[in-house]
């Protein structure tokens, strides 16, 4: 192994936890420094992890032992702070969604090539074994010819949990922003890229409630539809029917099922790395066992393809298409007319079946 990529993180908030622990236990990766508009919680965030340099953005952007710039802020500022990376020359690395427009991702990934840096976003949680297992069904042909999906994600929303939910219901997040990265990229994944949507969707509620920390019994505003469904036609003519919602109380519907002419899977929550995958078979539904995907993985793998020099698995085309497909759904809801996909991208390559410590 060569020498590992520093990280510097930008955005100290309730996810970095995970990305932390991701990045102490792999030896390609280090974290160097930590930023935020807020730097007590910056401060407190590393804590626990010895010899991470606690600055603010500028000196962060500024640090040469910084090789990547892992981008944890809110949907809202994605842009403005992988811009600043960039400018930076720095490659850069961000939470999904890539930013909070297509316009703005265009900006990025421009601005990117002309500095001739690197763009990675999430999720990568679809780089572990329940997507990659999937993934690795269908290319066996074990379901034949893959003709349709469906995709569910229905929870009553956020702010029953999240101390600062208020990112979730403005422009840049809403169920579908928020949650359809996970499932469109795995479809993504599963089917390939997306040519055309229909969809509609609705709101129900023009305030949400903070549920917990110091905010607790604040209202917020929603400016955001809050029930999103729509039909994905992917290029390969498979159709994946989509419902993302923060307004439903529950649901047993499968997270993700793909239908083939031979046969049908169930595919895990893509919003884990591991899960059960199913499939069907003459005596009823049989579990696949692990064939793929990193095993053990935590939020912060898709970094890994930076330490290998590798063409990034979870890069920014993809995040761009996924962007594009989602902005595109809420438009077609908001027209009623179908709307052509103008971006594409490549199927990831897909992750054999191996540890993600090295
Ligand atoms: N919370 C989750 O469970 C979760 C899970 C997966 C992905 N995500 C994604 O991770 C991202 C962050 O979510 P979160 O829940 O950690 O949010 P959060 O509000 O808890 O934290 C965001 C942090 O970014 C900082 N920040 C905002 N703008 C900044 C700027 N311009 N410069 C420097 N710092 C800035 C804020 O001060 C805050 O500390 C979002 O894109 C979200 O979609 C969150």
């Amino acid at each position: 192994m060569g020498q590992p990529v520093n990280v510097g993180v930008v955005g100290c908030g309730a996810i970095s936890a995970q990305y932390f622990q991701t990045i102490d236990r792999l030896p390609q990766l280090r974290l160097v420094a930590v930023a935020d508009l807020d730097l007590d919680r910056a401060r407190e965030a590393v804590r626990p992890y010895e010899g991470v340099d606690v600055l603010s953005v500028a000196e962060l952007l500024a640090d040469p032992r910084v090789d990547v710039v892992l981008n944890l802020t809110i949907p809202a500022a994605h842009a403005e702070v992988a811009l600043q990376a960039i400018a930076a020359g720095k490659d850069v690395y961000g939470e999904k969604p890539l930013a909070a427009t297509a316009a703005d991702a265009t900006r990025v990934l421009e601005a990117a090539a002309a500095a001739q840096v690197r763009v990675g976003c999430a999720p990568d949680t679809v780089l572990g074994t329940g997507t990659q297992t999937a993934r690795k069904a269908i290319d066996d042909g074990l379901i034949g010819r893959p003709i349709a999906a469906t995709a569910t994600m229905m929870t009553p929303g956020h702010e029953r949990w999240h101390p600062n939910p208020d990112f979730y219901y403005v422009p840049g997040g809403g169920p579908l922003l928020d949650m359809g990265p996970y499932y469109i990229t795995s479809l993504v994944t599963l089917l390939g890229p997306v040519a055309r949507v229909i969809g509609a969707a609705s709101r129900t509620r023009a305030k949400r409630t903070i549920g917990s920390g110091p905010r607790q019994g604040e209202e917020i505003p929603v400016t955001v539809d809050t029930h999103v469904t729509g039909v994905l036609v992917h290029a390969s003519g498979a159709l994946s029917t989509l419902v993302m919602s923060f307004d439903g109380a529950a649901t047993k519907a499968p997270n993700i099922e793909v239908h083939g002419e031979q046969g049908s899977l169930v595919v895990p929550d893509p919003n884990r790395f591991d899960g059960q995958v199913l499939i069907s078979g003459k005596d009823g539904w049989q579990e696949l066992p692990e064939s793929a995907g990193y095993v053990g993985a935590g939020r912060g793998v898709g970094l890994l393809d930076f330490a290998a020099d590798q063409e990034l698995r979870a890069g920014g085309s993809l995040a761009f298409h996924v962007l594009d497909v989602m902005e595109s759904l809420l438009a077609a809801a908001d027209s009623g007319t179908a709307v052509t996909i103008t971006s594409t991208c490549e199927r990831p390559r897909p992750v054999a079946l191996h540890s993600s410590v090295s």
